[in-house]
């Protein structure tokens, strides 16, 4: 074979080569035009390399080239056709109309906001009015209205965080009780949700920034028994029929003051890990509103009394759900939130 002949030999293959490859319907047909062209045994291009033998030595760098870029030319062809097939293939399956949808993550609420939303169910239900307060708050509401003296130890830098100039982050929704005292009349009735904040190391039950939920009754002749029956009452809904057993206690804003517990849900009072064994689970602190208090937010402390209670909802959450480190609640991660959402 002379260069010529070499030459329009390859221009053949070459041609016959992209036809065969470019219009190759599905791919068994493009395999088959895979061997008859790029085929290691019997392909023409295995031909055309072994044709080289018989080119005259000058001619050879000539024809090894032309080889060179017919081969690749074909390899291209088969290359791009081979993925355009798996590609029609795969979007036609996508296509189908007849495949069950994909499952739609939905998003849910968080434990801690699912307590709140029941325990908020459960005081609308006993005449309660939701309310809200600054987190930002003045000294006053937080420690001096509520008859908190100048030396509390409440009040150390080491304990609160205050804000550049003036004013701190409030470490209770205590406050919004002298806050809601100035803005209505008695008969009240209120319940005050909202996050607080506390020189806390983050450990497996403290953050330095939580929930609290605030209740407030006051009113002409509310005494303790208005407390514990609504308190009981509150218990008896929210933990199922659960015993409560009240603690006596000292807050500045409130006298007498007394800490409810309530029956371990989970061992049933026995003692388990969620109650630390003792059979009983700290819910709340409580009592009656101290007079100074009514006072320092102009209310007549001689015409009305009331009580107060302040719960963390987060601690509610980890003894509802058998959860055994506070901290998970503020990961957000998906994997934990999910077993719980509703
Ligand atoms: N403010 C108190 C606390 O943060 C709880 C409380 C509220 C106690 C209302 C009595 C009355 O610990």
């Amino acid at each position: 074979m002379n260069l010529s002949e070499y030459l329009s030999e390859a221009d053949t293959i070459e041609r016959e080569g992209s036809t065969a490859l470019q219009s190759a319907a599905d791919a068994d047909a493009l395999e088959a035009a895979r061997i008859a062209f790029l085929g290691d045994r019997q392909g023409r291009v295995k031909g055309l390399q072994e044709a080289l033998r018989g080119i005259s030595k000058e001619d050879k760098p000539a024809a090894g080239k032309r080889f060179n870029e017919a081969r690749t030319r074909l390899e291209a062809l088969h290359a791009e056709r081979k993925s355009a097939i798996e590609r029609a293939t795969t979007s036609g399956v996508q296509d189908d109309p007849s495949l069950p949808a994909r499952r739609q993550w939905r998003g849910a609420k968080h434990p801690v906001t699912l307590v709140i939303e029941e325990i908020e169910g459960i005081f609308r239900e006993l005449g309660f009015t939701i309310a809200q307060g600054p987190e930002a708050e003045t000294e006053w509401y937080n420690f001096g209205a509520l008859n908190f003296p100048s030396n509390h130890p409440a009040l150390d830098a080491h304990d609160t965080l205050y804000l550049e100039g003036q004013g701190l982050l409030r470490t209770h929704t205590s406050p919004v009780q002298v806050r809601t005292l100035q803005k209505y009349e008695p008969p009240i009735r209120v319940l005050i949700p909202g996050n607080v904040y506390r020189r806390d190391f983050f450990d497996a039950s403290h953050a330095p920034a939580f929930a609290q939920i605030e209740g407030l009754c006051v009113d002409e002749g509310i005494s303790f028994v208005d407390l514990k029956s609504t308190l009981n009452r509150f218990a008896e809904r929210f933990f199922g029929a659960s015993r409560t057993r009240f603690r006596p206690s000292f807050f500045p804003f409130t006298e007498p003051s007394a800490e409810m517990d309530v029956q371990c849900g989970i061992c049933g009072g026995s003692g388990c890990a969620a109650c630390k064994g003792t059979g009983w689970i700290e819910i709340l602190g409580s009592g009656m509103v101290h007079p100074n208090v009514l006072e320092a937010a102009g209310i007549d402390s001689e015409r009305y009394t009331g009580w107060a209670f302040g719960m963390g909802p987060a601690r509610i959450a980890i003894s509802r759900y058998g959860i055994p480190d506070i901290r998970v609640l503020y990961d957000s991660d998906v994997r934990f939130l999910e077993q719980i959402a509703e």
